[in-house]
């Protein structure tokens, strides 16, 4: 029996009783669905979870993302990302090498995959190694961020919508890049979202985040400075939840209703050795 304890945090309950061999059927999923919804951040903790069961548990919860770059795509599990900065060969990226951009790139606020048109349900990451120091994953949970702002303001934000471009957020990645080609430029145009998105449960959230590239039908720079300065003033530690790694923790998010973001950790000297699901969504954000 899966029970969810609540964190003495803004958001996120631990999970106990999940048993990883256990066959991930719709009465599985269906409780888990509902701690995430109620919660927005799930925490499992010290559990061995192989691939395939990962995958599968994946699988159970819906269709799963296959991530744009081919290169961090696991090559016996194509839906699992390999989030690392451990080469194939065992040794550290250099700070300086695209992917160490890339990994650097998740300390800036953003929701995932954000940047299409019918953006994820959740991310599943599995930490298989971990540093000793840094590396704690921020949640920031949305629907109290828009609920605490003045009547006004929601009526402002309530009115705009963002757009979300995949090619801005890599190439404002922080470091150097390949840009993006014509090829993957035409997988990921940029799409428009409301900045703010309304939930089965009534409550509405604020949608932004790294992806955001600016306010559609506004100056672009003068969109920027808004969604940047909105993303600062909401992100507070009254509505974050700050996950410390350990091995073997498995830390389930829901996408629709938070924001995260990577803490800073010695990247060319420690190794972060991380799985990733994203379970897609077909519903469009509303
Ligand atoms: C990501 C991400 C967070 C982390 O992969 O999109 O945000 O803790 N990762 O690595
Ligand atoms: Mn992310």
């Amino acid at each position: 029996m899966i029970s969810f304890e609540p964190l003495e945090e803004p958001l996120g309950a631990l999970v106990t009783g999940f048993d990883p061999g256990r066959e991930a059927d719709a009465s599985l999923v269906e409780e888990l669905a509902r701690g995430l919804a109620d919660h927005s951040v799930l925490v499992f903790r010290g559990q061995e979870i192989k691939p395939e069961q990962f995958v599968a548990l994946g699988h159970a919860f819906g269709e799963l993302e296959i991530l744009p770059e081919p290169d961090k795509r696991d090559p016996d599990h194509p839906e699992i990302f390999n989030l690392s900065n451990v080469r194939p060969d065992g040794t550290l990226v250099e700070f300086s090498e695209p992917q160490a951009v890339f990994l650097r790139g998740t300390q800036r606020w953003h929701t995932d995959s954000s940047f299409r048109e019918l953006p994820c349900l959740c991310t599943m990451l599995y930490a298989v190694e971990v540093p000793p120091s840094g590396s704690a994953t921020q949640f920031a949970d949305m629907m109290a961020a828009y609920e605490s702002l003045p009547a006004e303001q929601q009526a402002d934000l309530d009115n705009l919508r963002l757009i979300h471009s995949y090619e801005y957020s890599r190439a404002n990645n922080p470091g150097e890049m390949d840009p993006m080609d014509d090829e993957e430029r035409a997988k990921f145009p940029p799409v428009s979202h409301p900045w703010v998105r309304s939930h089965a449960n009534g409550r509405r959230s604020l949608y932004m985040g790294g992806h955001v590239s600016h306010i559609e039908g506004l100056d672009v720079d003068e969109g920027r400075t808004k969604v940047a300065a909105l993303t600062e003033a909401v992100t507070t530690a009254e509505v974050t939840y700050e996950h410390q790694w350990q091995q073997h923790d498995l830390v389930v998010w829901d996408n629709r209703t938070t924001l995260h973001r990577v803490l800073p950790y010695d990247i060319a000297n420690e190794r972060r050795i991380m799985r990733r699901l994203t379970v897609a969504n077909a519903d469009p954000v509303i």
